[in-house]
């Protein structure tokens, strides 16, 4: 169950409308909508149009091969170019692209000229180490600028970056690696986190030790850490060696709209991670559009901060891409919102004048827990703008975010979207719409959202069902890496009876009278933890990898602060189960995960059992270890192969 039970919901009946001073100067006018709904495509055209095409197109979209997409197919642009060169030809070199903060207290301001100086070297390093158009670099940093130029770098001269999580393991980097075949790895010594120096290299070199061949030519160190690494003759290279080598100039050429941009790996319902696919043209133009209108962008005065790591699709899209096609000012912070003490953020937002945030819900509540005095002890005067995002936003969160974050007059908007998604699908407009605490409320002109049942047939409002997208949306992913059979069957196939182009994003939703869209959690067994993405099914091949289990089941039970946690139910091998308390072997299991995952993945709990819930057919029942592990009256069990078992466990575990 996710934290948005719709029976709470429904009774939420406070609204925001806007300010008349907010609506006065807000950049989204209700004529997107009405334009979008006269004509989707041509709605579309015109949004790419606002970017720098190094060649115009003449198809808008080409959907005749669905679920492939094609749009803008024969326009030519350069993603780099738009989020740099741009804005220094019209007159905004000078303009600051990113005030970096260190954990430390150490910062850096880079103006679009630096960042654009900075990208086209690395672009000619990267180029000398013999990367060339359609090459995968994966790169794994911590938030440091530098993230951000090898990722512009990247995608410059054609290439296609893989983003891993800093938080990821040496596992889960080289299946990455492997699965994308990448030929340069970007990483850092280490990067601040919580105090102390997070190691990286030593991750990275763990992961091309692993048995097997792997395709990595040379791996980029950027210095920040400080700490001590092994090194690679020949293979490792120092970031400001290379940067200083090569020349300065570097001319950005025009590539395919549809040329890959990246692949960032989420989690589905199988063990293995899916490489979702982003190409350029559609990507750009939906992630700037949404970063205008949904934040009310005004690029001369604001300054944005987006607290997500680059690490995640928010991080693309609303810190790299978006912010920097619009040629936003915007904050980056290295480190954790409590060091060296729980302030930290608010002292950021005082220190920059940030005019506009947007954060994940587990942030919100963990502030809220933390009290109001610490952010109150900041001047938080400058915030006009709140967003949300990842997963559902109960509505006490929401109203404290604006209340005590806001100043109690900031529109908060709720954005709904996913990797796979590459933009934001769902969010009311600021300065348009009267808001409702806890619902994401209406797609964003030009995008088609329906709610079904089970059945396939629409939801009459109020109601709730399954949430799909039901045309092609520019930022849309265009495949999985490597897989397109398991892209037409993870997310088409479900409502393939309704047509090609019903995207099912595996959601829940309640639709309400007013026709407002409330997010309700996912419908299969992927778990949302902090908004993160994890999937129950790779946590339990991290668990039956360890020699003393012999079974795991693993939930996404619902916790106030990170939305769900994860908790484990995990049988062990008959010899081990007498050899250790079952305390010591949740504590080493808990460790073993995040070895093989990383941190994030961390059960929450692990309860040693001596059987499974199963169905006849062998299904586990989680459903049924969700009552427990949310302490509630366990459901209907007759379709167990063993009815007994549900009371075996719930003994157990009183
Ligand atoms: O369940 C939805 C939830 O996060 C999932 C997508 O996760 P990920 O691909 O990691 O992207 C997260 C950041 C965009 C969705 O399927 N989710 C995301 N935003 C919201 C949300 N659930 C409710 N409300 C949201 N605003």
């Amino acid at each position: 169950m996710p934290i948005n039970s719709i029976d709470s919901l429904l009774q939420e009946e406070r609204r925001f409308p806007p300010t008349e001073e907010f609506a006065g100067n807000a950049v989204a006018t209700r004529s997107l909508y009405e334009e979008a709904a006269d004509d989707r495509l041509a709605f579309w055209a015109k949004q790419a149009r606002s970017l720098h095409w190094h060649q115009d197109f003449t198809e808008t979209l080409d959907w005749s091969n669905p679920p492939f997409a094609r749009w803008f197919a024969d326009g030519k642009l350069n993603v780099a170019y738009n989020c740099l060169d741009r804005h220094v030809e019209a007159g905004n070199g000078d303009r600051v692209a990113i005030h970096w903060e260190g954990e430390p207290g150490d910062s850096r301001s880079l103006t679009y000229s630096d960042l654009t100086a900075e990208v086209k070297r690395a672009a000619n390093a990267m180029i000398t180490l013999g990367i060339t158009a359609g090459d995968r670099v994966a790169i794994y940093l911590p938030m440091i600028p530098e993230a951000i130029v090898a990722m512009l770098a990247v995608a410059r001269i054609g290439a296609i970056h893989s983003v891993v999580f800093g938080g990821f393991s040496a596992e889960s980097l080289r299946a990455r690696i492997d699965d994308a075949q990448a030929k340069l790895v970007i990483t850092a010594d280490g990067g601040w986190r919580k105090g102390t120096v997070l190691p990286l290299k030593p991750t990275v070199d763990a992961a091309l030790a692993k048995s097997g061949e792997h395709p990595v030519t040379n791996v980029l160190v950027v210095k920040r850490g400080e700490n001590e690494i092994a090194w690679a003759e020949g293979r490792d290279l120092w970031w400001h060696d290379a940067l200083a080598d090569a020349p300065a100039e570097h001319v950005a050429e025009g590539f395919e709209a549809e040329h890959p941009l990246f692949i960032l790996y989420t989690s589905g319902t199988t063990g293995r991670p899916k490489g979702i696919l982003h190409t350029s043209g559609g990507y750009l133009t939906q992630v700037a559009f949404t970063h205008k209108n949904v934040f009310d962008l005004h690029p001369e005065t604001d300054v944005f901060w987006c607290t997500a790591d680059v690490g995640w699709v928010t991080g693309h899209s609303y810190v790299v891409y978006g912010p920097l096609a619009n040629g936003a000012t915007q904050v980056m912070y290295e480190g954790v919102p409590d060091a060296p003490a729980p302030g930290r953020w608010w002292k950021i937002i005082e220190k920059y004048g940030v005019s506009i945030l947007y954060a994940a819900p587990t942030a919100i509540r963990t502030f809220m827990k933390l009290g109001r005095e610490i952010p109150q002890a900041s001047d938080l005067s400058s915030l006009r703008l709140l967003g949300s995002v990842g997963e559902p936003i109960n509505p006490e969160a929401w109203v404290w975010y604006r209340e005590v974050i806001g100043g109690g007059s900031t529109p908060v908007v709720d954005t709904w979207w996913q990797t796979e998604t590459g933009a934001i699908m769902i969010s009311a407009l600021p300065g348009i719409a009267t808001l409702k605490p806890g619902s994401a409320q209406v797609p964003i002109p030009g995008i088609s959202i329906v709610i079904l049942g089970e059945d396939g047939t629409r939801v009459d409002p109020p109601n709730g069902g399954l949430l799909v997208v039901s045309e092609p949306w520019p930022a849309m992913l265009r495949g999985i890496w490597g897989d397109p059979e398991r892209f037409k069957e993870t997310y088409w196939s479900r409502f393939a009876a309704l047509g090609d182009s019903t995207y099912f994003a595996g959601d829940g939703a309640h639709v309400d009278a007013d026709g407002d869209i409330w997010l309700l959690g996912r419908v299969d067994d992927v778990m949302n933890i902090s908004g993160h993405r994890l999937s129950t099914a790779e946590i339990e091949s991290a668990l039956v990898s360890h020699p003393i289990v012999a079974e795991a089941a693993v939930v996404g039970a619902a916790d106030a602060t990170t939305g769900q946690a994860v908790v484990a139910f995990v049988i062990l091998r008959s010899k081990q189960a007498d050899k250790q308390t079952s305390d010591e072997a949740s504590a080493l299991l808990r460790s073993h995960v995040a070895q093989q995952i990383g941190a994030i993945a961390r059960p929450r709990e692990i309860f040693i059992v001596t059987e499974l819930p199963k169905t006849r057919s062998g299904k586990i029942m989680r459903r049924l270890l969700q009552d427990v592990a949310e302490g509630r009256e366990i459901g209907d069990t007759t379709t167990l192969a063993d009815t007994s078992v549900m009371q075996l466990i719930s003994d157990k575990l009183k």
